[in-house]
Order: structure tokens, then C-alpha cells, then sequence
């Protein structure tokens, strides 16, 4: 049986990977600037997080729904502590879309109304009603295009008013700041007024946090950047640093029963394990600070280089923009510079997303090798 071929693939093979270094099975070690998708929050097979994981395994590694898993109640006080969010109640659930998903799924139920209000050029994943409100036709088969959403521009509050005020919105969703569609994000201006005509119009506001959460911006959510507060927050990626986790942040105006949401896979022993093995790392190795810092120092480095012409996004997620499509400098850096990065909607954007434990020392090698072959390309 062949692989459904829906992914073009580099031609590596990574078989170990430490920290921010991945060793293909030629023995040649990368710099990963990428995580994965911004998977890999506390760095790969981090100590703490493959003994957490080998441990359950030995104990119990998956039970369903229907038992008392004292885990996700384990999970569910650290996350809340280290979020912010301690009043919040916890749905877990396996990948980012479904997180999204549910989201949006609660929202209607909430108040009884199916259209949603969504941004230009967003990605919120590839199931149902997570790929209907992402601004990407490409993706959108007939199927799901049956959902109504309405997408407008980031940062004109007044197209979101005159929208929620016709009277059967249930949510606005909206990312942290936007990844796969290049680094774009709403002003704090505009997240507080998002908040308040939310509150206003009695709509959920939904905020993906599925690749901007988990530290990676240098606070715990991007939105807490405006000092704002969502109903709903939607987790995944740096959650579980590789391991197939995702969740929801619900308020407590959301009233749960039995049956509302579910999943099989959703807070199993083995992901719960991973998910409080990262949020031990997060807070014991004081992980955002280190973004801070490593950011004001990328920051400053890469400002120096004349090709660059901004650098979008804040922490470690960011996106480093020039007057050229990327496609090259990208190949490049991973074929010649063994170091991997990614890339966007935007074409001319070089994503930059490296586990939360990255040092200066790797910025300084990612920064040599970028003047490297920004000087062979122009050659
Ligand atoms: C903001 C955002 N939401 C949702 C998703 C979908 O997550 P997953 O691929 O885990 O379903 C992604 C994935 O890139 C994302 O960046």
C-alpha cells in the first residue's frame, strides 16, 4: 500500500532528535527553527516529559471517558494556574481542529444561532466547521463550504459590529496571531473592542490559541498581550510537545451535561502525561522568560540585515519578511545550512518557531547562516 501522497516531502529522515537538534539517519544534525509546526514546546524528548511518558506506559496508558482519570483533573489545576484561567473549565480532545471544532460546536449550542464571523487569511484546521471558517478555498470541499461564516478584514471593529448586530452570529473566532497565514495579528485596540462588542451583542469570542498559546508568544495566551478575556480557548500544538493533545478553555457561563461534547481519544492517561510533563517544564525552567529574552535578542540581530524588511509576530513566533519569495532561501537554509524553518501564505515570509527552549547561541548560527545565503542567492 502506498502513502496517500497529499504532503510534498524534503527528502531527510530524522531518526533522534535533542532539544533544538534533529540527526537524520545520515548522522547530519539540523537546528530546528520550526518545531515541527510549532509542536515542540520544551524541546525534543526532553528528559522530564520521556519519563513522565515511559512511566504511564508501564501503569496505564489509555482508558475511555467513562472512568475516573485523576490526571486530567491534574492537568486541568496546572493549566488553569499557569494560564490565568482558573475559573475556566477544561474540554480535552486530541488535535487542534478539534479543539476548534468544539469551539465552535459550543458556541451554537450556547445560543441556539450557526453563523460565524472569521478574519481574512486564517487557519483554524481541516475538519468540518474548523475548515469552513479558514479563509482558504483550496481547502474547503462542498461539503463543509454548507456552513455560514462571514470573513472579514483584521482590525475594522465597525464591518464586526454592523455584522453582530443583524442578530444570528453565535461566535467570532479569531487566532492569537495568525500563523499559517503570515503573522498578521489584531491591534490591542482592536481586541479589546472585539471583546466588548462580544459582550455587548451577547456573541461567543472564540480565540484559537492552538499554535499561538502555550508561551510561545512570551505570555502564556497572545490575546493576554491586550489584556483581554475570551469565552472560549482553543489549545493543541505546544501542549503536548508531540504528542496528540489538544483542549478547550471554557467560561463559566457555558453550562456542560452529559453527552454535549465527547471524544474517544480526548485526556487519556498517556496525554495527559505529556500535557503536565510540559506544563512542569513551562513553569519550571521559566520557559517564557527565556522567550523574552531570546526574542529581544533576535529581534536586534535581525534588524541588522538590510534584505530584511520587517519581522512580524512576537516571541518565538515570527515571521521574518523580504521583498522576494522565501521558496529558495528556505530550501537553502535546510539543504546547505542544515537548519529548518518555515513558510506561510505569504510568500515572502520565513516563519520562525523554535521550541521555547532555544538559546542565543542558536540565533547567532541561524543569523550567520542567513547573511550566508542571502549573499549566495543574490550572487
Ligand atoms: C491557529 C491554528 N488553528 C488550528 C490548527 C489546526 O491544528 P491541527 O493541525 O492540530 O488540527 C492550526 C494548525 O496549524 C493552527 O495553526
Amino acid at each position: 500500500m502506498n502513502l496517500f501522497d497529499v504532503y510534498p516531502l524534503y527528502n531527510i529522515t530524522p531518526v533522534k532528535a535533542v532539544d533544538c537538534t534533529i540527526t537524520d539517519d545520515k548522522g547530519v544534525a539540523y537546528l530546528d527553527l520550526y518545531s515541527g509546526h510549532g509542536v515542540i514546546s520544551i524541546g525534543h524528548t526532553h528528559p522530564h516529559y520521556v519519563l513522565k511518558l515511559k512511566n504511564q506506559l508501564d501503569a496505564i496508558g489509555f482508558y475511555s471517558n467513562a472512568i475516573q482519570n485523576p490526571l486530567q483533573v491534574e492537568l486541568a489545576e496546572k493549566l488553569g494556574k499557569l494560564s490565568g484561567y482558573e475559573d475556566y473549565s477544561l474540554f480535552l480532545c486530541s488535535s487542534g481542529a478539534e479543539a476548534n471544532e468544539n469551539a465552535l460546536k459550543l458556541a451554537s449550542f450556547h445560543t441556539n444561532k450557526s453563523r460565524v464571523i472569521a478574519f481574512n487569511n486564517s487557519f483554524h484546521g481541516r475538519t468540518s466547521a474548523a475548515v469552513a471558517v479558514t479563509d482558504n478555498k483550496k481547502i474547503v470541499a462542498p461539503l463543509n463550504a454548507q456552513q455560514v461564516v462571514t470573513f472579514l478584514p483584521l482590525n475594522q471593529i465597525e464591518l464586526v459590529e454592523a455584522e453582530l448586530k443583524k442578530g444570528d452570529v453565535c461566535c467570532v473566532i479569531i487566532e492569537g496571531i495568525q500563523g499559517v497565514g503570515g503573522l498578521d495579528e489584531g491591534t490591542t485596540e482592536f481586541f479589546q473592542d472585539l471583546e466588548k462588542v462580544c459582550v455587548q451583542y451577547d456573541v461567543v469570542l472564540i480565540l484559537d490559541e492552538v499554535q499561538s498559546g502555550y508561551g510561545r508568544t512570551g505570555k502564556f495566551f497572545a490575546h493576554q498581550h491586550h489584556n483581554i478575556k475570551a469565552d472560549i480557548i482553543c489549545l493543541a500544538k505546544g501542549m503536548g510537545n508531540g504528542f496528540p493533545i489538544g483542549g478547550i478553555l471554557i467560561s463559566p457561563k457555558f453550562k456542560a451535561s452529559y453527552g454535549l461534547l465527547g471524544t474517544t481519544f480526548g485526556g487519556s492517561h498517556l496525554a495527559c502525561a505529556a500535557g503536565i510533563a510540559v506544563l512542569d517544564v513551562i513553569k519550571e525552567e521559566k520557559l517564557m522568560d527565556n522567550v523574552n529574552e531570546v526574542y529581544a535578542y533576535f529581534l536586534e540581530a535581525i534588524q541588522q540585515i538590510p534584505e530584511v524588511k520587517k519581522v512580524k509576530g512576537k516571541g518565538l513566533m515570527l515571521g521574518v519578511e523580504f521583498d522576494f519569495e522565501i521558496n529558495d532561501l528556505r530550501k537553502k537554509m535546510i539543504i546547505d545550512k542544515h537548519i529548518f524553518t518555515g513558510n506561510a501564505n505569504n510568500k515572502n515570509l520565513l516563519r520562525i518557531l523554535p521550541p521555547l527552549t532555544i538559546n542565543k547561541k542558536d540565533i547567532d548560527t541561524f543569523i550567520i547562516a542567513l547573511r550566508e545565503t542571502l549573499k549566495e542567492i543574490q550572487s
